[in-house]
């Protein structure tokens, strides 16, 4: 069993349901899952798997909910932490889930390690955006046996 923190930036809230439908998978699979709508570093688990589950909204910017918690990461040494990215955009915007791709370049930069490449959900492919994230994520779990 493993722990798993789902940090979630949405604005229009289909990145919660995204969130809500990977808790239930990893619910399912016997690990452990807490979904953060208002993410503090202070408030998540550092020894668990962190999954960033994020839209992108504006001109390629992070919804506002989880800007505070990207400030945060910031000069952060993340060399302990494992996480997980899903960003759901348009891509008929040309900073198509640059949102999603900021905060994977911080967590990176802070010396974070990304489990898997990070899925990009195009909205205007899959109108029902949580089953593109359940079928990855089953994926994953399959493949890594967490
Ligand atoms: C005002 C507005 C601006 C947006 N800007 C972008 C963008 O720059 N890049 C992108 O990939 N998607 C963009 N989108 C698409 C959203 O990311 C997409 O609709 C997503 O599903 C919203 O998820 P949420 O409900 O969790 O916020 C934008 C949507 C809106 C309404």
């Amino acid at each position: 069993m493993a722990k798993f923190e789902i940090i979630v930036g949405s604005v229009l809230g289909a990145s919660e349901y995204v969130a809500d439908a990977l808790q239930e998978v990893l619910l399912k699979n016997t690990h452990s899952a807490e979904i953060h709508l208002t993410p503090k570093l202070a408030d998540l688990d550092h020894n668990t798997n962190w999954i960033i589950c994020t839209s992108t909204h504006g001109a390629g910017d992070l919804p506002d909910n989880i800007q505070p918690f990207a400030e945060q990461l910031k000069n952060q040494n993340l060399s302990k932490h494992t996480f997980l990215v899903i960003g759901l955009g348009d891509s008929s915007y040309d900073t198509y889930c640059h949102g999603s791709i900021q905060l994977e370049n911080i967590m990176l930069s802070g010396g974070a390690t990304l489990l898997h490449p990070a899925l990009h959900i195009d909205v205007l492919n899959h109108p029902i955006p949580e089953d593109a994230a359940v079928a990855w994520l089953n994926n994953w779990l399959k493949n890594n046996e967490q």
